[in-house]
């Protein structure tokens, strides 16, 4: 009986000897002394105090839930909007976690074909604003023209069959969701290159991918910022810039809001594996999540419950 039992400490003691070379030993012990691994590098979590950020499209929705999660991290938060009154009272609840935090809105209609012209004016007015100390009270308080970080989120749907789109219709979606994303981009990359960081996020849409009968245009423009992020990827990424698109599905918020409460919403959730509509949370959590990656550009991530799945 002794002789069995020492046999089996000895067996025991080999098998864990065994372990520490085994692919999960080596992990474990590696883990445990983490001089060992020549490849593991110790990195602080990037901190987002003091950076400026802008979110278009942050009055409501996707876009007011990421402002939000920006401010919440420390970062100086401008929105842009087109209502001012929304604008406003969104600037007015967004968190100030520390002392010299400003946030700011800005009120443009990116569906124009004035909109070049209208942000080119509003990013001139805000080189020259001094910042004041009531959030409440400026229209454009943010205490910088320079962003490291922007986020694109305004974004208009369309729910007409493709026969009966019209010019006007198809031009406004294009310049909300496309030409206006772009040409912001493009004023505002110089000062990301200058600092060499930057962080570029599109909303795009699980349509641009999947498609929706009644949103061709849509579609089109979804697609479009995928094309332009990826490419734009290439060209930045040597300066510490990443661009990445993400994609929701059906998220819960105005512009869901007549299909989710109709009942369609039933034919849809049995297509959605999680099992229900997407919350803003649900796409501010990867948007920060693609903030804090070096390491992470040109990619479209779908955030859906499963709708659509790309390999
Ligand atoms: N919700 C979804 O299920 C879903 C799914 C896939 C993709 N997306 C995309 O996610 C983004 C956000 O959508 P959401 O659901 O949060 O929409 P939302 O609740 O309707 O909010 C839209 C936001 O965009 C702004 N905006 C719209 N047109 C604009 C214009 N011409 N000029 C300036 N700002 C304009 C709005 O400003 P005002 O408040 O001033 O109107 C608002 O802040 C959009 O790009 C959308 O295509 C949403």
């Amino acid at each position: 009986m002794t002789c069995l039992i020492k046999s089996n400490t000895t067996l025991l003691k080999r098998i864990a000897s065994r372990a520490t070379t085994s692919v999960f030993g080596q992990y474990q012990s590696n883990y445990s002394t983490s001089t060992n691994n020549v490849y593991y590098k110790q990195q602080e979590p990037i901190s987002l105090v003091g950076k400026n950020a802008l979110v278009t499209g942050g009055s409501r929705g996707i876009g007011y839930g990421i402002a939000h999660e920006l401010a919440e991290r420390g970062c100086n938060v401008t929105i842009l909007s087109r209502d001012e009154t929304r604008g406003k009272e969104a600037l007015g609840s967004l968190p100030l976690t520390h002392q010299n935090q400003r946030h700011g809105n800005l009120v443009a209609d990116l569906s124009s074909s004035n909109a070049p012209k209208q942000i080119d004016s509003l990013l001139a007015s805000l080189k020259s604003t001094t910042t004041t100390d009531d959030q409440q009270d400026s229209s454009s308080s943010s205490s910088s023209s320079s962003f490291d970080i922007i986020v694109h989120a305004a974004g208009i749907a369309q729910s007409s069959l493709f026969m009966r789109t019209n010019p006007e219709e198809t031009t406004s979606i294009i310049n909300t969701n496309l030409v206006s994303p772009i040409y912001l981009t493009r004023q505002l990359i110089k000062p990301m290159v200058q600092s060499k960081w930057g962080r570029i996020i599109f909303i795009g849409s699980v349509v641009g991918s999947m498609g929706n009968k009644g949103q061709t245009i849509y579609g089109a423009s979804k697609m479009g910022v995928v094309g332009f992020s990826t490419s734009l990827s290439k060209e930045v990424g040597s300066f510490g810039i990443t661009s990445n698109v993400v994609s929701p599905g059906y998220t819960e918020t105005d512009m869901t809001a007549s299909i989710i409460q109709s009942p369609l919403a039933s034919k849809i959730l049995e297509k959605i594996p999680i099992g229900r509509f997407g919350h803003v949370n649900d796409i501010s959590k990867t948007v920060m999540f693609i903030i804090e990656s070096d390491y992470l550009t040109g990619q479209n991530i779908h955030v859906n419950g499963g709708l659509f799945t790309s390999p």
